[in-house]
Formats: C-alpha cells, structure tokens, sequence
C-alpha cells in the first residue's frame, strides 16, 4: 500500500491523544488476543488507537498496512527522538516500558547508523551460522548436547515416565546455556543477567531497575572479554567495529539476548505446541520430514514477536482509515496480520503452504530480523524440537490447548508453561558425554556446564526462578 505521503489531514480530524482508547492488556487479550484484534478491526478498520499503561499508540492491525510500516523506512522511523509525546514531556516517568526504549541500540536506529550496525551484526553472527565453519559446527553439537543433557537431567530426576514443564525444565535452560556458550560469559555473569533479563521482560515495577542491571551486566562481559578475547558472538563484536565502546557493546548484547533467550525460546515452545496439538497437517508435515513448515505454521498461529516495537510517523499520514499525525507512536502487529493470512490460507483457492511462508514471524523491511540471526534462531528451534521427537516415545499435553497459560505482553506472547505427561524412548536418559571441546578447553562451554549445576539446583533443589 501507498501511504498518502503529502496529504493534509483535514482540520477537524481526531488526534490519537483525544480519542478514546481502550486498555491493550487485558485478561481477555491474555486469555484470547484474536478477540481482541477483530472487536478492534470491526471498530475502527485496520489501524485502532489502544492505550499501552496509559499511553495511547495506534496499533496497526491490517497486513497490507503492517507490511506498509515495516517496509517504508522513510515514513516510519525508529529513533526514539521522533516520538511527540517523549519529546514534549507527555510520558509517565514510571512509564514500565521506557526503560527498554532508552536503550539506544540498532533496534531503534534509523538509516546509515542503522546500516553500519547490521553490519556488525551480520559480520560476528555469520561464523555460526554457517554449518561448515568451525564455530558454527561448535554451536551446532553444543546445542544438541545441551538438549540431550536436559532430557538426560530429567531422567535422572523424574523417571522415564512421568509429568514434565517443557518451558522451564526444558526449553528455557536450553537457552540460557546456548546463550552462555555464544556469548562467551563467565558463569557467574549468565546467571546474574538470567534473572534480570526474566524480571525485566515480565515488566512490572521493577522493570526499570531491572534493566539496568542487565546493561551492566552485558558491558562487563564486553570488558571481560575485550581482555580476554575467544571465539564467542562478544569477541567477535569487537574485531567487526573495534570503535565500540564497552557500553555501547553491551547494549547490542543485551538486544541479542532478548532475541536468543525470550524469543527463540517462545518459537521452541510455540512449535512444540503445534506438535503436541498434532492436528492432521502437522502430523503429515512431520513425517515427511519437513520441519521447518511446522515452525513456519507455528510462527503463523503464534508469532513470538506479536506486536512490534514501536515505529514513528515521519509526516502526517493516512494509513486504513485514521490519520496518523508526526510523532504518533505505532505498533505494526504481526499476530492481528496473520489473521488476514489464515483466512487467506482457509479458502480453498489458495495452496496453504504459501501462505505460511508469508508470516511476519521474523518482522519484514530493513529492521527485520537478520539473516544469519534468523538462520541461528532457526537451526536451535529445530534441534531443540528434534531431539524432543527423538527422545520422547509419547508426549501429550496435560491441559487441554486452550487453558494453557500465556504471557501476553505489549511485544511478546509465550507459552508461562508446557505441562506434558511423558514417556522416554529407550536409552534417551543416556546423554551423550560432552566430548572435550578443542577451541574451547575449559572456557564457556564448561561455564555452559556450570550453569547446568546452576539451574538443576534451581529447578530440582526447591527454589523458584
Ligand atoms: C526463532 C527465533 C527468532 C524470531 C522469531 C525472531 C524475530 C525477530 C523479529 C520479528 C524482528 C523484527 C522486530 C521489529 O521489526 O520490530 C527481529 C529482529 C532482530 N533479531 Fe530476531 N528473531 C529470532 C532469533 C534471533 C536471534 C537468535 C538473534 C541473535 C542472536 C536475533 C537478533 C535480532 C536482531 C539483532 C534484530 C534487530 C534487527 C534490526 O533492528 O535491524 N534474532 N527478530
């Protein structure tokens, strides 16, 4: 769609701050989101003003108008700076949310900063993405090991058969681990900035302190290992932009750890979903050995990132059926798309797999997400799902799929939990002994290892995450 560039909205045209807006977060948009975006879409067309803890935003809700927003870059900017309500002092300054949109970090760049940062990115991601190469190759079994070892570690503490938390036994410590071993933390700091990285996506009062301690956490790992460089994502930060600074390396960290661990974790558990769900397509899916088309379904049904961060107006501009003014806040909402794209894919005209590939699961236009990321995201959900296929000889839920909790943020939405009743295929409590790693030899992935103590101390011992 085109937006209406140089028009002038007409005088009387309500603004989003005298509108009536209703409350996003609600216990029916945790509960049933889709009710939400069509009462929404039924009311005011493909663009609605909400209010987010009291500030209004619009919220875009129409794919062709999404896709509008997320591709226009000229339009539909991202530095803070252009938000209206910011710059006149309009924001709550307990605002939960503006703790994480201070963070200047190349989410919220615009152009050639944001360009040059991508590179960055793309440069210290591109080693592990690529199969072939030593480090990607490292990445790759060290992921499969760290999920063997779960399920190897939940033998041990609950049998072969019994009930399981596929999100907190599993899924998420999963994560925390990869993090720990690409990152290249020292234990002690991937523990530290677990908890805060959970506290603050939660949101709550202490999100803001939260936050902060996330940073600090993420600048003394750049510290720590600008002193001591390995073949870890922070190292090689450095050697792609060696003019970073400590502070500004461990904001881009702390971006990619949200990505990493809040993200990809939720696309583990959505996928598993779709798997325990089993309905007759996915079945097929799976036994013809297509994986990846039941992660693209489940990003279809449940796009981790629902609704994106914000986006600002560069101009006054139309978009559906409102007039967003300069400075507006808008949140392009990737789950409320989708919706047009299931209906698409439910009439018999169209071939389904077409459109699933054409989800918003991975964001779309210059702020998506990257490709090396995406690949990295992409090859941990498979594994992750895999070596469950491989080690579970049965697995059912044991809610029906409807009652299971969710955590619905204004950006994310995951599973809290994934209670399953289980039974383990013959010899799948056996892990593996991680061999010794040779470019590694007592460094993050023995820390990966100490974190692993860590948590089934945690998770076994008593004690609450
Ligand atoms: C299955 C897992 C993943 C999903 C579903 C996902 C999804 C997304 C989405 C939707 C965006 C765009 C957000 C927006 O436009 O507001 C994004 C951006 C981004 N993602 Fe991913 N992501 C995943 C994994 C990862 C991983 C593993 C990393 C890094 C280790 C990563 C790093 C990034 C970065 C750095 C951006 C910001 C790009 C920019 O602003 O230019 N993502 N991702």
């Amino acid at each position: 769609m085109e937006a209406h560039r140089h028009a002038t909205p007409p005088a009387d045209g309500p603004s989003l701050g005298s509108l009536p807006v209703e409350p996003l977060l609600t216990s029916e948009f945790d509960s049933d989101p889709g009710a939400v975006y069509e009462r929404l879409r039924r009311t005011y067309g493909p663009v609605a003003p909400v209010g987010l803890m009291g500030v209004p935003v619009w919220l875009v809700l129409g794919y062709t108008e999404v896709t509008e927003v997320l591709r226009n870059e000229g339009q539909w900017r991202r530095d803070i700076r252009y938000w209206r309500a910011r710059a006149e002092g309009r924001l709550p300054r307990d605002w939960p949310l503006l703790a994480g949109y201070e963070v200047r970090q190349m989410m919220f760049m615009d152009e050639e900063e944001h360009r040059a940062a991508r590179r960055t990115h793309h440069s210290a991601l591109s080693p592990f993405q690529e199969a072939r190469s030593p480090e990607g190759w490292e990445l790759r079994a060290a992921v499969a090991r760290y999920a063997d070892e779960l399920v190897a570690m939940l033998a041990a503490e609950s049998g072969s058969v019994g009930f399981a938390d596929l999100g907190a036994q599993y899924t998420r410590p999963l994560l925390l681990m990869v993090t720990t071993k690409l990152f290249g933390c020292p234990v002690e700091l991937g523990d530290e900035l677990v908890m805060d990285l959970w506290r603050m996506l939660d949101g709550g009062p202490d999100s803001g302190a939260a936050t902060g301690r996330a940073l600090a956490a993420f600048t003394r790992l750049a510290a720590h290992r600008r002193a001591r460089p390995g073949d870890d994502l922070t190292s090689y930060m450095m050697l792609a932009d060696p003019d970073l600074t400590d502070e500004q390396l461990g904001r881009e960290l702390f971006m990619n750890a949200v990505y990493l661990n809040d993200i990809t974790g939720n696309m583990v558990l959505n996928t598993l979903l779709e798997v325990l769900r089993g309905n007759a397509t996915v079945r097929r899916s799976l036994s013809a050995g297509q994986l990846g088309e039941t992660v693209n379904r489940a990003a279809l049904a449940n796009p981790p990132v629902a609704n994106m961060c914000f986006r600002f107006a560069a101009r006054d501009v139309q978009l559906g059926k409102v007039w967003v003014r300069a400075g507006d806040a808008v949140s392009p909402s990737a789950a409320a798309a989708h919706r047009d794209l299931l209906a698409i894919s439910s009439s018999h005209l169209v071939g389904s797999t077409v459109s699933t590939r054409a989800h918003l699961g991975w964001g779309a236009g210059p702020h998506q997400c990257p490709s090396a990321a995406r690949e990295l995201g992409g090859m941990i959900v498979s594994t992750a799902v895999g070596r469950v296929l491989d080690h579970f000889a049965r697995a059912e839920l044991t809610l029906p799929p409807d009652q299971l909790p969710w955590r619905s943020g204004p950006v994310v939405r995951g599973l809290r939990v994934l209670p399953v009743r289980y039974e383990l295929a013959r010899g799948a409590g056996a892990a593996r002994r991680a061999e010794p790693s040779t470019s590694d030899a007592g460094g993050s992935d023995s820390q990966a290892r100490g974190l692993l103590a860590a948590l089934r101390k945690l998770m076994f011992g008593g004690k609450k995450v």
